[in-house]
């Protein structure tokens, strides 16, 4: 028997003398970062800080790649990865009832997938995409047989032919890990992907002011999600979830926005 965790293996054998469990020299290394680190999560946002900022004014972009690269297959390093699916996504696909079948879905900043993996199990034909070249290949990796188109794009140049195309639109927690001054560009490019009649779900930390944080991740403002209305979308509701790190300056916020496109007739 196996229990598997990405390339990490646990084997458990029963034979007459009882149990044997043998562990890879992978999986000793994973549960000694693991046990180092779950311990130190402090820490592990720190690094995170400190290497956006080091990306800051260059490439600000550039350091989930480095991220990625530096965690060498070990999930605990990414910070965002709890190797399943994010509980305000569960909890909207349980009670939006969201049916699949026939729809496409688009995750934008799907990191290591697991997200994607649901939509895809949930019946939509998704199209995951990440600026991180590790993340994709971590994505195929963890998931060879899925259904899944995993891509690498940059967010901020999409192709046009991607405009108005996917039922559904993830954006969970990629607007906030990217700098305030970038945010309105952000917003002008997440807002066209939605269909006519689809859906976008922004899943996002929120405060109650434009001041900025020390980041990442930066959480939006009022003002700030109020653009993807000035871009045509329509708020259909606003669940607010207490904060995951008992920090409260912000509020952690799912938004489902629906687009009617405009059809001229007034
Ligand atoms: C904070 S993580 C969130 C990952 C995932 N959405 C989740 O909730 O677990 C942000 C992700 O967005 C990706 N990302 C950042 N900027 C991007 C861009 N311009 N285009 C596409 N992906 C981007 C990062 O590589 C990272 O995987």
């Amino acid at each position: 028997m196996g229990l598997q965790q990405d390339n990490l293996l646990l084997i458990v054998t029963f034979s007459t003398s009882g149990l044997k469990f043998s562990l890879t020299p992978n999986f000793c290394k994973h549960l000694l970062r693991k046990i180092m680190f779950e311990q130190q999560p402090e820490a592990i946002r720190e690094k995170v800080k400190i290497l956006a900022n080091k990306f800051q004014e260059s490439n600000p972009t550039g350091w989930f790649d480095v991220l990625y690269a530096e965690a060498e297959g070990d999930t605990a390093q990414i910070p965002w990865a709890p190797l399943t699916t994010y509980p305000y996504l569960q909890d909207w696909l349980n009670i939006s009832q969201a049916q699949g079948e026939g729809h496409t879905a688009l995750v934008i900043g799907c990191g290591l997938g697991d997200d994607a993996e649901t939509l895809a199990k949930s019946g939509f034909q998704v199209t995951a995409f990440d600026i991180s070249p590790q993340a994709i290949a971590w994505c195929q990796e963890r998931f060879p047989d899925s259904s899944v188109n995993y891509l690498v794009a940059d967010l901020l140049a999409l192709d046009s032919q991607w405009h108005h195309k996917f039922d559904l639109v993830l954006e969970s927690r990629t607007i906030q890990a990217l700098p305030v001054e970038m945010r309105s560009r952000v917003i002008n490019c997440i807002a066209p992907l939605v269909a006519s009649g689809g859906t976008l779900l922004v899943i996002t930390r929120m405060q109650d002011n434009d001041v900025v944080s020390d980041g990442p991740p930066w959480p939006l403002s009022d003002s700030q999600v109020a653009q993807f209305i000035e871009l045509g979308l329509q708020e259909v509701r606003r669940d607010f979830f207490s904060s995951e790190v008992g920090d409260s300056n912000f509020k952690l916020v799912r938004i489902e926005y629906c687009f009617i496109e405009d059809d001229g007739e007034s």
